[in-house]
């Protein structure tokens, strides 16, 4: 008996050594696999591996609740409170832009008096790190002054990078980096992002955005993963493990920040901060999965979500705050505000008659942390409530108590303050590159009709439209500033039209912008829209279209949150008007689209010869759209959302199929679909197999196809595995996508992938708000096959 038992023990650690070693090969082979340029990036085989890999390499929680109990005794209500509260910089500073400098007296009512638990953001723009090193060792030393000595934890928006650090380096934005389907690139990311913020001295970013990008007027879908919550979810995991690795305390890492939970991105009408009606069983179904995979990927925080849903603002909905992220999912971080976001339960929502109950009903809900961040009224508020018994002293412990956790864990305690040693990590070539490799593997070639593209470098060229010279459109918001409006402050890097310039000679290339976009002056209130279009020289762009080819670069500026609302998805007037002027000359057009949502493109796009989706790549986009139309990199972005062709004929890949169909010639498909990218070389798929016809629930089902670059270049492919339910109790979805993997194939070279589905991956959110997998016939498709197979 003993013996079976050893050799049952032998063999389970044989086949659990196997396995590792399977994947140590794994890996190795991703790290050593290159594109045909010699730059090493990853090859991911299965997203799902990936996804299981990142959850389990989050590292052991560390147990310091002996010291923070020890502290918490000692605390008063007033030292409790000052922990639960958030002030915007501009509340210890004097000065403006590089100017700006500690008030020591701003500091010490702070602090001092009323020991203020953190401290966020920037007061204008981005700070050099000398002064971030200034700013918060004077804060930290404030803090060392208290009487229980507890650290500041500060926090910025490290949005597509360390955006408020002078020379830090900046990603493609979020819808961007979706669009890669490349979770290490990801990962190596928001890497760099937190090396670099904590180089600065600052522990802590609010991202990623898990919001789901499925409205594209929202102003903020540039900073979503795009409308998949499968994507999204393996990205959003991603950029979680690149923040905190597996010790956030390290010098090389930063608490994360999930926001905006939960269902902020799906506003009715688009504009941000408005409300939204999502029935609970959608909800469990598209906005849920992005954070509760990021909780167990171990997010240290979250941030609520501004506007409401069904009628409860996100900062009172104890559902959502108490019963779904605490209970069930089991989250032990502190929860922020949003901006304001107490004070505009009472002057938005109107859910309360006055601050001090709004602060009542806010902290009750759940939130830990209140971003108050301009005054002190908060605490005021707060330290009164306890006093009245209206707000118990447990439920005060609680959120300092998460928020001291999070302190401990970010080795706070042990130094808090910045390191100029570190300096050195910010901005370096390495991350340059990364970022680079970013940018071109999110650009989606949509279009390329008789292989216009790419281009050939002996051509003459017409660079045209108002996005060919604009380091703004390239990065919009949250760059150096809040809405990215600062040409003075980017550094030097090419735009497109100077990318084109230097590979294709100055000479041979003429720029005439045709139209512009500039911004509304006192454009960071809520003036709508803030980018203003308008003609300059179209009757020039078209003489110069004598050219071989054009380029036309359409798209947006910059914006973000509210002053980037806007009351139509269609692309401005001006621009139609250059695009229809361009194409009347019948030269070929090479349209780039440098925009953070998808602006509808009334026929621009069916009469050019090719398309390219650039999003918002960043500082190195300029030379990523131009390596990509001269062919120095063959493209391999995939479109992380559905591209409308009207703007009210919104859909997403996963529609009803009865929400389209019939309809084909009336505009309401879409100009793009979601998935959809082209290569200047061709894959090839066969063999789809599943492992077996018929399964039943606790049976895995492996589904494996062969995929060969059938073409001449070496190149990338993402390989999509959709799942569709044919009969189900709530209508289904035509497909959702299940797997994905990103492969580099050299010319002839096949590669064999075999996924594995669970029932997990068959079930959906039933009429009673809990995952179901029905009995019945299911689909998978993956590159243009399919197969069926039935559940018992
Ligand atoms: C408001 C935005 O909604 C949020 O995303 C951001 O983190 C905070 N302001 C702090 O800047």
């Amino acid at each position: 008996m003993r013996f079976n038992a050893l050799l049952l023990a032998i063999f389970v650690l044989s086949l659990w050594l196997g396995l590792t070693a399977h994947h140590a090969e794994k890996i190795r082979r991703l790290a050593t696999q290159s594109d045909e340029r010699g730059l090493v990036s990853a090859d991911i085989e299965d997203s799902d591996l990936f996804f299981q890999d990142a959850l389990r390499a989050k590292g052991p929680d560390r147990d310091n609740s002996q010291k923070i109990e020890a502290l918490l005794k000692q605390m008063t209500l007033e030292e409790k409170v000052g922990q639960m509260t958030q002030l915007t910089m501009e509340m210890i500073v004097t000065g403006k832009d590089q100017n700006v400098t500690v008030d020591p007296a701003k500091l010490d009512k702070a602090i001092g008096r009323y020991g203020v638990g953190s401290i966020l953001n920037v007061f204008d723009q981005a700070l050099t790190p000398d002064k971030w090193y200034d700013i918060v060792g004077r804060i930290q030393d404030a803090a060392k002054k208290t009487r229980l000595r507890i650290p500041v934890i500060y926090g910025i928006d490290s949005i597509h990078g360390a955006n408020y650090i002078r020379g830090a380096t900046l990603f493609p934005q979020e819808i961007g980096m979706a669009a890669t389907w490349n979770p290490e690139l990801m990962k190596r990311g928001s890497e760099i992002a937190a090396m670099e913020t904590r180089a600065a001295g600052i522990p802590w970013s609010f991202s990623p955005v898990l919001d789901i990008g499925r409205q594209p007027l929202w102003p903020r879908f540039y900073e979503t993963f795009g409308e998949d919550p499968y994507l999204a979810k393996v990205m959003g995991v991603a950029f979680v493990r690149g923040l905190e690795g597996s010790d956030p305390s390290s010098p090389d890492h930063v608490a994360a920040s999930l926001k905006h939970y939960m269902g902020y991105s799906l506003s009715l009408n688009g504009r941000d901060r408005t409300p939204a009606l999502i029935p609970e069983n959608y909800l469990r179904e598209y906005v849920l999965p992005t954070f509760d995979a990021a909780v167990k990927a171990g997010a240290r925080t979250v941030m609520v979500n501004s506007a409401d849903i069904n009628g409860t603002p996100g900062h009172i909905n104890h559902h959502i705050l108490k019963d779904i992220l605490r209970d069930e999912l089991g989250f032990n971080g502190f929860v922020v505000s949003d901006w304001e976001d107490i004070k505009k339960l009472v002057t938005v929502w109107r859910v309360a008659a006055n601050e001090k109950e709004a602060t009542r009903m806010a902290v009750m809900a759940g939130i830990d942390m209140s971003m108050v961040p301009l005054d002190y009224s908060f605490a005021d508020h707060l330290i009164a409530l306890a006093k009245e018994g209206a707000v118990p002293q447990a439920r005060i412990d609680e959120a300092v108590r998460r928020i001291l956790r999070v302190k401990f864990e970010l080795g706070l305690f042990d130094n808090a303050m910045p390191n100029p040693a570190l300096k050195s990590k910010i901005g370096l070539p390495e991350s340059r590159q990364a970022s680079l490799q970013a940018a071109r593997e999110s650009m989606t070639l949509l279009k390329n009709t008789g292989d216009l593209l790419p281009l050939s470098k002996e051509r003459k060229i017409l660079v045209t439209g108002p996005t060919a010279d604009s380091l703004i459109s390239l990065n919009n918001g949250w760059s150096y500033v809040w809405q990215g409006s600062e040409p003075s402050l980017y550094p030097d890097r090419p735009t497109i039209r100077r990318a084109i310039e230097a590979k294709a000679g100055a000479a041979n290339v003429t720029y005439i912008p045709g139209t512009k976009i500039t911004r509304r002056e006192g454009s960071t209130s809520n003036n709508n829209p803030t980018n203003i279009e308008a003609e300059v020289d179209i009757e020039a762009a078209v003489r110069a279209a004598a050219a071989d080819v054009v380029v036309l670069c359409l798209g947006e500026g910059s914006y973000c949150e509210t002053p980037g609302n806007i009351p139509d998805l269609m692309l401005g007037e001006p621009q139609r008007k250059l695009a229809r002027a361009i194409q009347a000359t019948g030269k070929p057009v090479v349209l780039v689209l440098v925009e953070g949502r998808p602006r509808t493109l009334d026929g621009i796009a069916d009469n050019a010869a090719a398309v390219l989706m650039a999003y918002n790549p960043g500082n190195e986009g300029g030379q990523a759209v131009a390596d990509v139309l001269f062919g120095d990199f063959n493209p391999c972005g995939k479109l992380p959302f559905t591209y409308p062709r009207l703007p009210n004929a919104l859909l997403t890949y996963d529609r009803k199929a009865f929400e389209n169909e019939g309809f084909d010639n009336a505009g309401i498909s879409p100009q793009f679909e979601f998935g959809d990218g082209l290569s200047y070389t061709t894959f090839n798929y066969k063999d789809l197999r599943l492992g077996a016809k018929t399964i039943t629930r606790n049976d895995p089902l492996s589904v494996s196809v062969t995929v060969t670059n059938s073409g001449r270049r070496a190149g990338k492919e993402v390989v999509q595995l959709y799942v569709s339910d044919l009969v189900a109790s709530l209508s289904p979805p035509r497909k959702r996508l299940k797997r994905f993997a990103k492969i580099y194939l050299a010319p002839g070279q096949s590669k064999t992938l075999t996924f594995r589905l669970g029932a997990d991956d068959l079930s959906f959110i039933g009429a009673d708000n809990k995952p179901v997998v029905e009995p019945g016939e299911f689909e998978v498709s993956i590159g243009g096959l399919k197969e069926r197979f039935e559940l018992k």
